[in-house]
Formats: structure tokens, C-alpha cells, sequence
């Protein structure tokens, strides 16, 4: 049986970091394991511009404690008004990784995202032809679309649209959460890949909702039912290389989590390798389990793989950490609900 495993060192395709006291707080949540991560721009006010970007990396790294080594892979907002050239500028300079597509309204901070998708064809046009990836939030946001049904739809109505309208642009389904973007990204070309985080795999929304309502479960794209799940786990543990880890860890106050009305994310940063190794161990996938956590993001995004390594034991069950603190607040550490047995070392 295997008890120790060494790869390449990951990186998290899809992070939120924040910024201030929380940023401080969770950026080395991430470092102490991923080498490098995709940082989200939904910030308020939003990473809009390359010189908006510029300074959110200056202060990432000023947050970097000593001895931590973390390399931030930087994207932009994309707004209805987002300027191509700067979007040029940004990726020449080797400034971004990738665009960020939120619909408006679809979640955390997306008032400023798009409602027009013909308005940002300009941009679009330009990332393809530069090839700069566009990192999307696949949900449609119309009011009489059932919330457990807008993956699906956007896939139709909004993502396939695009990928014929503008051919070559490389874009990742983040944080897939059905059976139907599943599918899809395994029928799309070489531009096309998917992120998938943690919860998605290990929960579904039975585990939200029955015996009561566990807030920290709640996030966006909302958890499926048990079949959409599966699907997603027979992708990821299928060694299928247009799929990696994109944790999503959305740290939100415990406050805000704990309240009337629930901010959407789930803190998983600090044991999300060891929960995806629970996984991909109880499905006999361990073999492929370095592919998706540090390979297949790499050789997507054209990137080296990390020549640092990461080893992890397996032993007895572990003391989950439960909270951080983040100035006045804590942050609430996504509890799977179940044992995990594998560390890093
Ligand atoms: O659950 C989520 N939280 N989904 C998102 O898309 C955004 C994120 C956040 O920023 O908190
Ligand atoms: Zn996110």
C-alpha cells in the first residue's frame, strides 16, 4: 500500500486571495503548498487594468512572509469597457496569466463583470490572437434560469457561442460543477480545459441542505446533486490532462458565513491537497493524482512544471485545523466531514 508520495510541487489553477489584513492572513495558507496559484481580480474595487494588477501582485508579494516562496499568476477583469491594448500591454509584459470573465451579478463581486458578451468581442478577438487565456465563471445569471440548472445553460446559451465565434481562444471552464460541463470539456479541442475544486468533489448539495443548512458548504456555482459529482470525480481521476486543481478557496469572515444571508465560498486552501489525495486514493487513482494537482495545469497554460517537490505521508487521521484569524475576524476552515489521512510532509 502506498503511504508516501512525491511529486512535482502544485499549484492551485484558480484562488481567491483578497487583499489587507484577510490577504495577509491566507496567502500563506496557499504558499506553505502551491507554488503558484491564479489570482483572482474579484476584489472591491475590481483588478481592472495592467496598472491595477501591477499593484495587486506588489502587495501579494509584500504579504509574503519570509522564506515562502510563491509565484502569483495575475489576471484582469474583464468589464464591458476593458481596453484591448491594455489587455496587449498587460500580457506582453509577462503581467497577466489570464482574463477573468465573470457574467454580471453571477456571483461575489460581479457587478462590474459582463452583461453584453458582443461588447468585449474586441477583447476576445485580441486574447485569441495573442493566445491569453479567458478564465470564465460559467453561470447565467437570468432570474428565471433555476439555480442548479445555470452551468448548463450558460454552456449553451453563452460559452459554446463564444468558442465558435472566436476560434484558437483558449479558455478554462473554472470550477465545473455538472456532468454537462464534464462533457463538454472532454468533447472540446486543445484549447479548451476545466478547473475543479475541492468541494465538488467530496460533496454534493445533499450535504449542504439535509439535517440542516451548513453555510460553509455554500458556494458558487452551487453544489449538485450525487450523480453530477461522480461525473466530475470519474474526470478528474481519469488522468484526462485539460483537467487540474483549481481550488477556488473563497475565504469569507466566519461572520459572514454564519448569517442571515451566507456569502458564497468555502475556505479550503490549507487541506486541500490532502483532501484531493483522500480522493484520488479512494477511487485507486493515486497514479494520476500528481497529473491533476501539478501537471496538467502547467502544459495547459504553457508553463514549466515546478522543478520543487512536494511529498505527502499517509497516516493516521488528522487534526483538521478549524478557524485562522484574519485581523478582527476568523476565517472557518472547510471541514470534508469525513477522515483525512494523507499530510504534507
Ligand atoms: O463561492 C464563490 N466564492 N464563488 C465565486 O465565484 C466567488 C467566490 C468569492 O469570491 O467569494
Ligand atoms: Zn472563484
Amino acid at each position: 500500500m502506498t503511504q508516501s508520495l512525491t511529486i512535482r510541487r502544485p499549484d492551485d489553477w484558480h484562488l481567491h486571495l483578497r487583499d489587507g489584513a484577510m490577504l495577509a492572513a491566507v496567502l500563506p495558507e496557499t504558499a506553505r503548498h502551491f507554488g503558484r496559484a491564479i489570482v483572482m481580480p474579484n476584489l472591491v474595487p475590481p483588478v481592472v487594468t495592467g496598472d491595477d494588477a501591477a499593484a495587486y501582485r506588489t502587495r501579494i508579494m509584500a504579504a509574503l512572509p519570509a522564506g515562502m516562496t510563491f509565484e502569483p499568476l495575475m489576471t484582469l477583469y474583464m468589464t464591458e469597457d476593458t481596453d484591448a491594448e491594455d489587455v496587449r500591454r498587460a500580457a506582453a509584459s509577462g503581467l497577466v496569466t489570464a482574463v477573468k470573465l465573470y457574467p454580471a451579478g453571477a456571483t461575489t463581486n460581479s457587478a462590474s463583470g459582463v452583461r453584453d458578451f458582443d461588447k468585449v468581442r474586441g477583447v476576445l478577438d485580441v486574447m485569441a490572437e495573442i493566445g491569453l487565456p479567458l478564465c470564465v465563471h460559467g453561470e447565467v445569471t437570468d432570474a428565471e434560469i433555476d439555480i442548479f440548472d445555470r452551468e448548463a445553460v450558460f454552456i449553451d446559451r453563452v460559452l459554446d457561442p463564444i468558442r465558435r465565434a472566436t476560434p484558437g481562444l483558449k479558455v478554462v471552464m473554472e470550477h465545473i460543477t455538472t456532468a454537462q460541463a464534464a462533457q463538454y470539456v472532454q468533447a472540446g479541442d486543445d484549447s479548451l480545459a476545466a478547473t475543479i475544486t475541492v468541494q465538488h468533489l467530496m460533496l454534493d448539495r445533499n450535504d449542504m441542505l439535509v439535517g440542516g443548512m451548513r453555510p460553509h458548504y455554500y458556494c458558487l456555482p452551487i453544489l449538485k446533486r450525487r450523480d453530477h459529482r461522480e461525473a466530475l470525480v470519474k474526470l478528474a481521476t481519469s488522468g484526462f490532462s485539460r483537467t487540474f486543481l483549481g481550488t477556488d478557496s473563497a475565504p469569507h469572515p466566519t461572520h459572514k458565513k454564519e448569517a442571515e444571508c451566507c456569502a458564497a465560498g468555502a475556505f479550503t486552501a490549507p487541506i486541500a491537497l490532502s483532501c484531493i489525495a483522500e480522493v484520488f486514493e479512494a477511487h485507486g487513482a493515486l497514479n494520476r493524482f500528481e497529473a491533476f494537482v501539478s501537471l496538467n495545469g502547467p502544459a495547459f497554460y504553457g508553463l514549466p512544471v515546478s522543478d520543487d517537490t512536494l511529498t505527502l505521508t499517509k497516516g493516521d487521521p488528522l487534526d483538521l485545523p478549524t478557524k485562522i484569524t484574519a485581523g478582527p475576524d476568523t476565517v472557518t476552515v472547510f471541514d470534508p466531514g469525513r477522515p483525512l489521512h494523507w499530510s504534507v510532509a
